[in-house]
């Protein structure tokens, strides 16, 4: 099939409005727009300004008005607990009203804020859905953060009720859920008026007093009366979720999506980008608590009326690497999306994909990777093992959809590896230097994309209007910064090489290095420390900090070692992977006093690397090289 895809990004360019008019038709709307767009509303315009609608509505009940109630929408894939559970969209049309129902009896009304904490279970995307049905904003917290991080979030987003579960599991261990949310809310200045708690057969926990509810007991009750509540109507530019991500140090940025842009948005690339069709099985195996989770488990396959699936298991080790396959067979999907590291965890364990004959993957036919840079020796195991087309897209928490990919829908280009692709329509990807002039093809620079950004786009940052100006908007005027460096080539194709800013990538989770050196810095030897992200070949990424110790403090290595990382662990979460603290004398700084972390990571990747002329002393970087052969991570013969 020849591709139509220059023909509709062209289309896109010639008229975005009638474009995004012309894809709003795939969404029932109760009011339609006054606008389009509305460039006057907001920092750089509204999508759907006037039109109202509701997001649960469109993921459920008219799959339901329209005949397929009957058809699969859900599926919980549990290893972990040895389950599987389906619900077609009339069960979760029940389900979503009955908790819905017991969310309103608790008060919860539009626009009040909900955190979901929870593991990989149908209920978080009951409490997803039961929030837009009612109008409230919901914030879903990724399990494997700390306390402290739940605090943060509670404290800035103020959620009336959360809802939660016993406990997560873990191949490892089971995560006590209960006491991390119990300590969070204390840690909060904020207190919310419930908590309704899930009890889990694996590790059950106490209710303390009437500020928790019993998730059994209060939607049962609901679901057994057949309860049922109405789709409240929201404006179509109103939030439909907070989603907090890592941002340029300090407190963790609260992306708000919207309903109308949103729903416009995911609907289109259902079909268009990822090719699928209503009742397939639609598999992103990631996590709820992620955007590719908002995206890609909840709403955008509920949306087009594919079976979702909620995989609470891991690529490898549940029970072996072949889990991804048997899903795959089991659950009939069409196309899986993930990201590299799941599939380098697996080609580890399997690398003549030996597992994969086993299963039949007959109805499968794309797999798609982003999250993180994926290398072009992963994509080619993966096509080779698979034999289907391999898909590389990127995209981030604040677009909630591919900026670029290869749209298989509209029919796939060419692969190139290395790249993610090409531009999507409603992103006009620009590469600038830093003084915000346009570079030639194949030339390094900022990633940019021009205002404004296309429907789902985020029109702010929660409680932070000046920080998303800040972050955002500022440094190259009239454009959205992503703080992604790269090239565009000469065939229009993306590039992403590494961030700008202070993120790394860990197994395709987005964290900052500046929040575990506060971390870090708040342990009473500390002096000054830094954190660099370090190449490694599985997740992509790994944090590894260098700390210098206070003048006349008696320390032994591995014992502050050892308490540094249970600091960051019981600060951040154990999602960091923060498994390696490295004691050195001193930082090797440029004459103003900036720490050079770059220098620092490139030659822990042993990658190419100049003096930096302002370097203070250059013996310093002889030490940092020391230092990680000391601690085994560098060979000698590399000094
Ligand atoms: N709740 C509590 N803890 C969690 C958690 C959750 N939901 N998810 C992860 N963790 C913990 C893990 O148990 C691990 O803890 P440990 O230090 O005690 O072992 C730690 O956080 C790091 O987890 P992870 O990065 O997932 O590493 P892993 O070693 O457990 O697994 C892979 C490695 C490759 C199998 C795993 O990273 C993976 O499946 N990656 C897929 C990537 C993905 O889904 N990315 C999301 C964006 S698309
Ligand atoms: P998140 O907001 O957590 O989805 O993380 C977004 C960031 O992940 C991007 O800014 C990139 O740095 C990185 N990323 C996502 N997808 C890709 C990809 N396909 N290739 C390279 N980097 C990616």
């Amino acid at each position: 099939m020849t591709s139509l895809y220059h023909q509709t990004y062209e289309n896109w360019q010639k008229d975005p409005g009638a474009f995004w008019q012309e894809a709003a038709k795939d969404i029932d709307w109760m009011k339609p727009a006054d606008h389009v767009f509305n460039p006057d509303n907001g920092a750089y315009g509204r999508w759907f300004d006037g039109a109202t609608c509701n997001t649960c509505y469109n993921c459920v009940d008219r799959h339901l008005e329209a005949g397929h109630g009957s058809r699969l929408a859900l599926i919980h894939d549990s290893p972990v607990t040895n389950q599987v559970s389906r619900y077609t969209f009339a069960e979760l049309y029940q389900r979503v009203n009955a908790l819905a129902c017991v969310m309103h009896d608790h008060g919860v009304q539009k626009g009040d804020r909900v955190v979901i904490y929870m593991p990989m279970i149908a209920e978080a995307i009951f409490a997803m859905l039961a929030c837009a049905r009612l109008g409230a904003v919901h914030s879903v917290v990724f399990g494997g953060f700390a306390a402290r991080e739940l605090a943060v979030r509670i404290d800035d987003a103020k959620p009336k009720f959360v809802i939660s579960a016993s406990c997560g599991i873990e191949p490892n261990r089971v995560v006590a859920y209960k006491p991390l949310l119990d300590e969070a809310i204390e840690l909060a200045t904020h207190k919310p008026d419930h908590c309704l708690i899930l009890q889990r057969e694996k590790l059950e926990c106490e209710l303390v007093d009437s500020r928790d509810l019993d998730y059994h007991d209060h939607v049962g009750k609901a679901l057994d009366q057949r309860r049922i509540i109405e789709c409240a109507e929201v404006a179509a530019t109103d939030p439909l979720y907070i989603l907090y991500t890592s941002g340029t140090t300090g407190e963790p940025k609260g992306v708000v999506r919207d309903n109308g842009g949103h729903m416009v948005a995911l609907k289109w690339t259902m079909e268009h980008h990822y090719g699928v069709k209503p009742g397939e099985g639609f598999w992103a195996a990631s996590d709820v608590g992620w955007v590719v989770g908002h995206s890609y488990i909840c709403y955008g396959p509920l949306l087009h009326g594919c079976a979702t699936i909620v995989y609470e298991g891991k690529p490898v080790g549940t029970p072996d690497a072949g889990a991804f396959w048997r899903v795959i067979q089991d659950h009939n999907v069409a196309a899986l999306f993930t990201a590299p590291t799941a599939f380098r965890a697996i080609k580890k364990e399997d690398p003549k994909g030996q597992l994969i004959k086993q299963y039949d993957l007959s109805n499968f036919r794309t797999l798609f990777l982003a999250g993180e840079r994926s290398d072009p020796a992963t994509i080619e195991w993966a096509q080779e093992h698979l034999g289907c087309p391999v898909i590389d897209h990127w995209w981030q928490t604040e677009t909630g959809w591919p900026m670029s990919g290869n749209a298989v829908g509209l029919g796939a280009l060419p692969i190139k590896l290395g790249s993610p692709g090409v531009p999507m329509p409603g992103y006009d990807i620009q590469v600038l230097d830093d003084d915000g002039h346009p570079v030639k093809p194949g030339t390094l620079g900022n990633i940019v994309c021009k205002l404004p950004l296309p429907p789902s786009g985020f029109p702010t940052l929660w409680n932070a209007e000046q920080r998303f100006h800040d972050a955002y908007l500022s440094e190259f005027p009239g454009y959205y910064a992503t703080s992604d460096a790269g090239i565009i080539d000469e065939d229009g194709y993306v590039f992403i090489m590494a961030r700008t800013d202070d993120i790394i990538n860990v197994a395709g989770h987005r964290l900052s290095t500046g929040a575990m050196e506060e971390v870090l810095s708040s342990h009473a030897n500390i002096a000054e420390c830094a954190v660099i992200g370090m190449a490694d070949a599985m997740k992509g990424q790994i944090p590894v900090g260098f700390y210098v110790v206070n003048d006349g403090v008696d320390f032994e290595p591995a014992d502050l070692e050892k308490e540094l990382i249970q600091l960051v662990r019981a600060k951040i979460g154990p999602v960091a992977a923060f498994k390696t603290a490295i004691g050195i004398e001193r930082l090797p700084k440029t004459r103003s006093g900036k720490v050079l972390r770059g220098t620092m990571q490139k030659i822990a990747d042993q990658a190419d690397w100049k003096m930096p002329a302002a370097i203070d002393d250059p013996l310093i970087l002889d030490e940092i090289k020391a230092a990680l052969i000391k601690k085994g991570i560098l060979e000698k013969e590399a000094s």
